[in-house]
């Protein structure tokens, strides 16, 4: 379909030209992430302050969906906070893992929702948020 068209081209962009790749000189969280399934990796870098994200960027390797995916979600957080960017990982997650409809919230991200019926995939697509939730709650005050 159209949509399917247009979600794949999103998903290639991202992947072709990753945005927010490349370390953080100044990260206050450093995380990395792996697939267990295939071996690639990624690390995530935040920039925290006051408990809003002021930067987000990614390094390493993995297929299609998983680069787009991390490019879009560093995209996504900027800006927000710790509580907020919990909330969309939770939505993230809905929608490939439990098959949920996309949340609006998700924006572009919604191009992965296809990937919640390609059971293989969902790991490459959670890559970059399952170290998300691991950064926050090492960023978290405790
Ligand atoms: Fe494009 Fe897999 S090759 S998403
Ligand atoms: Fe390794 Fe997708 S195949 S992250």
């Amino acid at each position: 379909s159209l949509l399917e068209e247009l979600y794949r081209e999103t998903i290639m962009q991202h992947a072709q030209r990753p945005h927010n790749f490349g370390p953080l000189e100044d990260a206050t969280v450093k995380v990395g992430g792996h697939n267990p399934s295939c071996g690639d990796r990624i690390e995530l870098y935040l920039k925290v302050e006051d408990g809003r994200i002021a930067e987000a960027r990614f390094t390493g390797h993995g297929c299609a969906i998983s680069q787009s995916s991390a490019s879009m979600m560093t995209d996504l957080i900027r800006g927000k906070t710790l509580d907020e960017a919990l909330e969309l990982e939770r939505k993230f997650k809905a929608m490939v893992v439990e098959g949920k409809p996309p949340a609006p919230e998700l924006g572009d991200l919604s191009a992965l929702q296809g990937v919640a019926k390609l059971h293989a995939r969902v790991k490459c697509a959670t890559l970059a948020w399952n170290a998300l939730e691991q950064a926050i709650e090492e960023a978290q005050p405790s």
